[in-house]
Formats: structure tokens, C-alpha cells, sequence
């Protein structure tokens, strides 16, 4: 009788044992190349987060120290979208909202310029002065009348001569009138001969920008009605609803719901409140988050606010401390991989977006295969010279400072209440990042990365991605100590 009780015991303790969920990270996986045909310059980056259409699946995170003013731009110019991060001073974060949408992408507004009478070699001490190729002419009333290359100032001889007898002059320059579309402007610019540069003008000559190649080179903005795709952070609370709708009047394209428990009845208030108020105005997405669970229970109940992506991602991120504060936590491999199996039963299917972790281009390819149709990223964005802090603290020896947003220093200055007003016990930690220079210099090469993991696996789209992704065998698991071979074994420097 005694034995039987002990076995009936150890065999519940056995199957509770055996029932315990496996949470694994993105760190523990790894993806399986199979048989292509693709190459990675053929990949299409593309995904949808409900109306609104990015050509790069990036979304700036924000934090305080990340998603400002400077980087959304940056990102929407490259095809991805920032989410301004929630500033205590609403009239703030507008403003912030109505600066990035006024921002004509890629156009050099007020460039430096020249007048007619100008000597050849003041122009030249000017040119070189801040390291230009080109230069507008104007008149004395602000009109172009040429513009002057670094190729018409080469010759000695003619140093003493004006600038107006060695510029090409308007009527041989192709100039763009003002309001030309964005995408116009590039395709003119990449396929035009002796377009290097295109000068905007009105109808009476007047000069409003310049938009030079080099700086397009890289562009793909995403879609937002021609304006530049931007997002925002709010709370939950009932002021909240007014600075979303605000910025939803005012052309913001994505709201995010932002908590670090979405899984909470203010939060599924707050959706729902959104997407009703939000519906008749349209052309907006609303996300909310985040959640992670093993069951994909949290995404479903967001899912049935009708919002259009949903947030995943608990304890994973680079400045995270939640999972070893409060125990709680759940990788995101199986975050993402239990919403995507509790979809499948769902009649409401928002977007993914994988948050925390995604640091380098090989995590953003892993998330997308297993389930994401978007990443958001802080670590990754804030390296970058428009990032908030390196535009508010500077860069100091090379690197970026990265604060939490519930780290000890953020809580003082009370810079989000993402974790709730009465926080006072972090969960994050404040760090440094190496600064890697302005965006267009590398996020690129990083998409390039992206774009490289993507052909490995014969996807030619984020659609193929999530096919191969679903198949067994699509990701592999080392050991810890296959890990540590498979990691860089010597010394980078
Ligand atoms: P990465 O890895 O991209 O992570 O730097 C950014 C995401 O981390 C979340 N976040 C935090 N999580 N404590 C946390 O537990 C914090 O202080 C904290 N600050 C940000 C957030 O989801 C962000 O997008």
C-alpha cells in the first residue's frame, strides 16, 4: 500500500515534470540552410503591419536613450519605421511627431549655395570647407541660376573669373519641381544619365532643396501616404487616448500600446478603445504588447481587440533584468512559435512583432523564421549617431550610453511609466554600446546580412521564411558547448 502510494506520487511528480514547457531563446537555436536558388540581392525585405506596408522588417524601440526624433527619420528613409518613444510632456512627443512627418527624405534643405558674382576660388575654399562635390548658384532673389561642381574649380588659371562662367547653368541642369514625389526623385536619380544631383525649384526658379545620389542610394522608404512612416508610444491611461488620436490625426502610422505586461486588462482596454476610436479615421495600425506565454493565450486576447500586431517578447531584451528580478520570462522562440500555433485557431490573425534580443542581423533572421513578421530593436538602433542618446549625451570614447527603461537611472528621472508610475525596484540595467556612425552607413549592410540568412534558407520573401520555418527541421539546437565552437574563437582585436 505504501509502495503504491510512493509510486502514484513520484509518477504525478514525473508527469508534472515532463509537462513543463521547454523555453527556448533565440540564442539556443540556430537556422538550417537548405537548397537555393536565391540570391540574397534578390530577397524582398518587405512585411505588413495591418495597413501600413515596410520595406525593411525594423522597428525602432521606444526608449528613451533609442527611438527620438533624429532616428525615425533616419529609419523611414530606410525603409523601416521608429516608434517615438512616450515623453512625459505630450506637446513634446507631437512636436517630435509633427517634425518627422514634415521631413522630405533624403532633400538637403537650405543647402549651402553660391552667388553668380562669387569668385572661382572663394567657391573653392568653400566647397572643400565642408567637403562638397556641388554646389547651387543663386540670384540675389534666391532663384537657381547653375550650380557649380568641384570639376569647374580644378583648373589654377581661372581662379580670378566668376562663379556664373564656369557653373552649368539652369538651362542645361535637370531639376525637379517642388512636390515631386520621393519616389520619383530616386528613380530619376539612379537611372537618369548626368543626374547626380536634382535640384527642387517652384515655378519661378526659387530653390527649396537638393537631393544628391549618393544620399538616395540606400533610401526605400516605407508606405505612409507619401509622408514618412512614423510611429508612437502611449500608455494606458485615459490621456493617453487623446495623445494617440492626435497623433493619428495628425499622420502618425503606427500606435503602439506599450507595456511590459500586455497580458493585463488595462492593456486589452486600451487596444480595444484604440482600434474602435482609430477605425473610422483608418490607415493607422495599432499594436499592442507585450506578451509571451507558452500557450499563446496573451496574443489571442489582444488578437480579439482587433489591433493589427501584437508585441511578443518578456525578459529577453539586452538590458533586461525582469526574468532574473522576478523569476519571470519565457524565450522567444517559444513566445513567438505559441502565438503562431494559437493563430492557427483564431479567426484574428494580427502581426508579430519579436521584441528583446534582436542585436545583430542573425537574430532578426532567426525571429522572422520562426514566426515574426517585424522586429523591434534599442541595442541594435541605439549604436547609431541619430539614435537619442548619442544626440543628447553625445558619444564618449566610441561608444553610446543605453539605459533600461526600467533601469535604476531611468526610474529616477521618471523618463516612461511603461512599468507602471509607482516603480521603484528596477528590472533593467544601464549600459554602454560602440557607436557604429549615422544609420545609412551600415543598417545597409546589416539588411545585406538579413537578406544573406533569408537566401540561405531558399527565401526569397518573409513569406517563404515562414513557410521554411515551419518545416521540422528548419532550425537545429547546439549544445552549450557547440555553442561555445560555433562562436568566434579568436581575438577580433
Ligand atoms: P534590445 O535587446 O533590443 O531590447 O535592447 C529592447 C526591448 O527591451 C525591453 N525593455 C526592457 N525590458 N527592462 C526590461 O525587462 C528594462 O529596463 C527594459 N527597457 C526596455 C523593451 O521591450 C524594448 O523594446
Amino acid at each position: 500500500m505504501l509502495n503504491k502510494t510512493r509510486r502514484e506520487i513520484m509518477g504525478a511528480v514525473s508527469d508534472y515534470i515532463d509537462a513543463i514547457p521547454k523555453s527556448i531563446t533565440l540564442y539556443d537555436i540556430d537556422v538550417t540552410p537548405t537548397k537555393s536558388r536565391v540570391h540574397p540581392n534578390d530577397v524582398s525585405l518587405r512585411t505588413t503591419i495591418g495597413p501600413k506596408k515596410l520595406n525593411v522588417p525594423i522597428l525602432g524601440a521606444p526608449m528613451t536613450d533609442v527611438t527620438g526624433p533624429m532616428l525615425a527619420k533616419a529609419l523611414s528613409v530606410m525603409g523601416g519605421c521608429g516608434i517615438l518613444y512616450r515623453h512625459p510632456d505630450v506637446a513634446v512627443q507631437l512636436g517630435w511627431l509633427a517634425d518627422v512627418l514634415e521631413h522630405r527624405w533624403c532633400m538637403v534643405q537650405n543647402p549651402v549655395s553660391l552667388k553668380q558674382t562669387d569668385r572661382i576660388d572663394a567657391a573653392e575654399r568653400i566647397l572643400k570647407h565642408h567637403g562638397y562635390s556641388t554646389i547651387p548658384v543663386k540670384d540675389e532673389n534666391g532663384c537657381l541660376v547653375g550650380v557649380l561642381f568641384t570639376r569647374d574649380v580644378a583648373f589654377k588659371w581661372h581662379r580670378e573669373d566668376t562663379v556664373s562662367k564656369w557653373m552649368t547653368p539652369l538651362a542645361k541642369l535637370k531639376t525637379a519641381i517642388v512636390g515631386t514625389r520621393f519616389t520619383e526623385i530616386r528613380e530619376r536619380l539612379l537611372n537618369e544619365q548626368d543626374c547626380s544631383v536634382l535640384p527642387v525649384v517652384d515655378d519661378s526658379a526659387q530653390l527649396h532643396g537638393m537631393y544628391f545620389m549618393k544620399d538616395v542610394v540606400h533610401a526605400d522608404p516605407s508606405e505612409n501616404g507619401g509622408k514618412p512612416l512614423v510611429g508612437i508610444a502611449v500608455g494606458v491611461g485615459e490621456e493617453d487616448v487623446e495623445r494617440a488620436m492626435t497623433a493619428i490625426r495628425m499622420g502618425a502610422g503606427i500606435v503602439v500600446i506599450d507595456s511590459s505586461h500586455g497580458d493585463s486588462h488595462d492593456v486589452v482596454l486600451q487596444a480595444e478603445r484604440l482600434v474602435t476610436l482609430s477605425a473610422p479615421i483608418g490607415n493607422v495600425a495599432i499594436v499592442a504588447g507585450n506578451v509571451a506565454d507558452v500557450d499563446g493565450g496573451g496574443y489571442l486576447r489582444l488578437a480579439e481587440t482587433g489591433v493589427h500586431a501584437v508585441k511578443v517578447g518578456i525578459g529577453s531584451g539586452s538590458i533586461c533584468t525582469t526574468t532574473g528580478q522576478t523569476g519571470a520570462g519565457v524565450g522567444m522562440v517559444t513566445a513567438i512559435r505559441a502565438c503562431i500555433e494559437a493563430r492557427k485557431k483564431s479567426n484574428v490573425r494580427p502581426a508579430i512583432i519579436a521584441d528583446g534580443g534582436i542585436n545583430v542581423p542573425g537574430d532578426a533572421v532567426k525571429a522572422l523564421l520562426v514566426g515574426a513578421d517585424a522586429v523591434m530593436a534599442g541595442k541594435w538602433l541605439v549604436a547609431a549617431s541619430e539614435s537619442h542618446s548619442a544626440i543628447e549625451n553625445g558619444v564618449h570614447e566610441g561608444r553610446v550610453r543605453y539605459r533600461g527603461m526600467a533601469s535604476r537611472e531611468a526610474i529616477a528621472e521618471r523618463m516612461s511609466d511603461r512599468y507602471g508610475k509607482k516603480k521603484n525596484a528596477p528590472e533593467g540595467v544601464s549600459g554602454w554600446v560602440h557607436h557604429r556612425g549615422p544609420l545609412s552607413q551600415w543598417l545597409p549592410e546589416d539588411m545585406e546580412l538579413v537578406r544573406g540568412g533569408m537566401a540561405h534558407t531558399g527565401s526569397a520573401d518573409i513569406g517563404c521564411l515562414h513557410r521554411y520555418g515551419a518545416l521540422c527541421g528548419a532550425i537545429n539546437r547546439y549544445t552549450s558547448l557547440g555553442r561555445m565552437q560555433a562562436d568566434v574563437r579568436v581575438e577580433t582585436n
